[in-house]
């Protein structure tokens, strides 16, 4: 798709649909249509004052209205978009409209469209550059759909794709900075695509040997280190925990390595996924009901591959690492057994009391692998736990860690990009759940604070580093489509970790 900056009086823009974002205000008669819609509103019969001050539009979060117009030269439609209230007016709500608009212009039959950036919208929360970045990143999103795997479009879907986007501004002054929030929105929306993509992909596609094959491809693409230990290297490298999950699928595990080190003297920022590319639950087995959602169980991976590929996009000077432990939990005759004690690469032993609860374990191998880059930060995401759908469900996702700072941080990140998180504790007193009486730990504390305990074990392989842990169960699959998601998976941890790296380097 592209983006382009266009200047000047909205009504004499040559478009086939002239998107107007609308705030609502606490007085209707104060909302006619000014700040250079004057014209443009003379062009419609003044059916825009009409709308508005009459009450037929209200402009409330997602209500519209489309208009025809006559005439020559200028836009042949013209769609209100409520954004609600004015001074609840957040990029969140911009995100939002340019996914509706975008799905607006599709059910049209139109490639192109064009959105106008009031001063109204510019001149309040949001300058021009958080305003394009929205905009662009909702247009972006929402016009993802995934149908490689059909022989034929499905029949309610004719909508062309999206070519063109305009973002038209009421002065050049505002410019540079709607060109620049344009190209990062886009950068970061097309990398969340990419990570919705891999996510959606079965798991007889996407297995480990794909995500390594893919890391690899991703690499010559952007210039990146890549390393692919295989089940010869992870014996030798004593990653026995991942081993262990590994055992019961035909499918052979890897273990994944991503550097992206501009700079050789700093620290790196390491990322590290979880990449079960189907989890069955293995002997633990899951009920069925339900259980063909478990090939996004590979979401945490999709997302640092999705974050080093927009860091990497937009030159982002910091070193990044991204690590992705891929396996496919299975049972089988070779599978790990409940109770069975198994070693890690940290050495502690581990009772697997459930072989369900394989994301900690190969994430444990992970996290102890992560020492040898002695990281500045690390963090991991992985949807871990159904604790967490059950605490949080789609709207938060769950933040533990071992740094304040660095969860403040992540906080910060995550309300300004719109993946909002929330931190659960890490009490000491939560490592009862998961004292084992055989082994050093064992992999499950059961039901009782089922997030926190994941990411109680995960704690114990960590080194003395600042570590964060995000839960992104509930928030990788969206059940209920919305303005810019439709069902399936929503990439998030995309936009959050290049918003992390971001607010790190200035
Ligand atoms: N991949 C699941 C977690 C999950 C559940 C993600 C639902 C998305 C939706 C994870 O491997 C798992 O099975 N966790 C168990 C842990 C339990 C056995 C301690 C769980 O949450 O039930
Ligand atoms: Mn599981
Ligand atoms: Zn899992």
């Amino acid at each position: 798709m592209d983006i382009d900056i266009v200047v000047g009086d909205p009504g004499a823009l040559e478009t086939p649909l002239l998107v107007l974002p609308w705030c609502q205000g606490a007085d209707r008669e104060a909302e006619r249509p000014g700040d250079g819609l004057e014209a443009l509103d003379e062009s419609l019969g003044l059916a825009l004052t009409r709308a508005v001050t009459g009450g037929d539009f209200r402009a409330r979060r997602g209500e519209g209205l489309l208009l025809y117009r006559r005439g020559e030269a200028g836009p042949d439609r013209v769609l209100l978009t409520g954004v609600g209230e004015r001074g609840d007016l957040t990029p969140e709500r911009l995100r939002e409209c340019g996914g509706r608009a975008v799905r607006r212009a599709g059910e049209l039959g139109l490639s192109e469209l064009s959105v106008w950036l009031s001063p109204d919208l510019l001149g309040g929360a949001a300058d021009a550059q958080v305003a394009a970045r929205a905009f662009s990143e909702g247009a972006v999103l929402g016009q993802w759909r995934f149908d490689e795997l059909r022989s034929e479009p499905p029949d309610d879907d004719h909508r062309p794709a999206l070519e063109s986007l305009a973002l038209a501004l009421p002065t050049a002054n505002a410019g540079d900075a709607a060109r620049s929030g344009a190209e990062l929105g886009s950068v970061l929306a097309a990398a969340q695509n990419y990570a919705r993509e891999l996510a959606i992909r079965p798991g007889n596609i996407v297995n480990p040997k794909y995500l390594a094959d893919e890391a690899r491809r991703l690499g010559v693409e952007l210039g990146l280190k890549v390393t692919i230990l295989d089940r010869e290297m992870l014996k030798k490298d004593g990653m026995e925990a991942l081993l262990a999950v590994a055992q019961g699928s035909e499918e052979e595990p890897f273990f994944i390595a991503l550097e992206r080190c501009p700079d050789p003297d700093a620290r790196p920022l390491v990322l590290v996924g979880k990449g079960v590319t189907f989890d069955s639950g293995g002997l633990s087995l899951k009920p069925s009901s339900g259980m063909e959602h478990m090939k996004y169980d590979m979401s945490g991976a999709a997302a640092v591959l999705g974050a080093l590929r927009a860091i990497a996009q937009l030159g982002l000077p910091a070193n990044v690492v991204g690590l992705i432990p891929a396996v496919e939990n299975m049972p089988s005759g070779r599978a790990v057994r409940p109770g069975d004690i198994i070693g890690s690469r940290s050495r502690k032993t581990i009772e697997v009391v459930n072989t369900d609860a394989e994301g900690r374990l190969i994430l444990a191998d992970a996290l102890n692998y992560a020492a040898r880059y002695e990281p500045e930060a690390l963090i991991d995401i992985a949807t871990l736990t159904g604790s967490c759908v059950v605490a949080l469900g789609a709207e938060a996702i769950g933040l533990l860690g071992n740094d304040a700072a660095l969860i403040d941080e992540i906080r910060a990140a995550g309300d300004r990009c719109g993946e909002r998180v929330w931190q659960l504790p890490l009490w000491d007193e939560y490592r009862e759940l998961i004292k084992s009486d055989v082994a050093d730990i064992k992999n499950s504390g059961g039901r009782p604070a089922g997030t926190i305990s994941a990411a109680m074990f995960l704690r114990e392989f960590v080194g003395p580093y600042p570590w964060a842990h995000l839960d992104i169960a509930g928030t990788a699959w969206a059940e209920k489509a919305g303005p810019y998601r439709s069902v399936g998976p929503t990439g998030v941890g995309v936009r959050l970790f290049t918003e992390w790296v971001r607010g790190r380097v200035g």
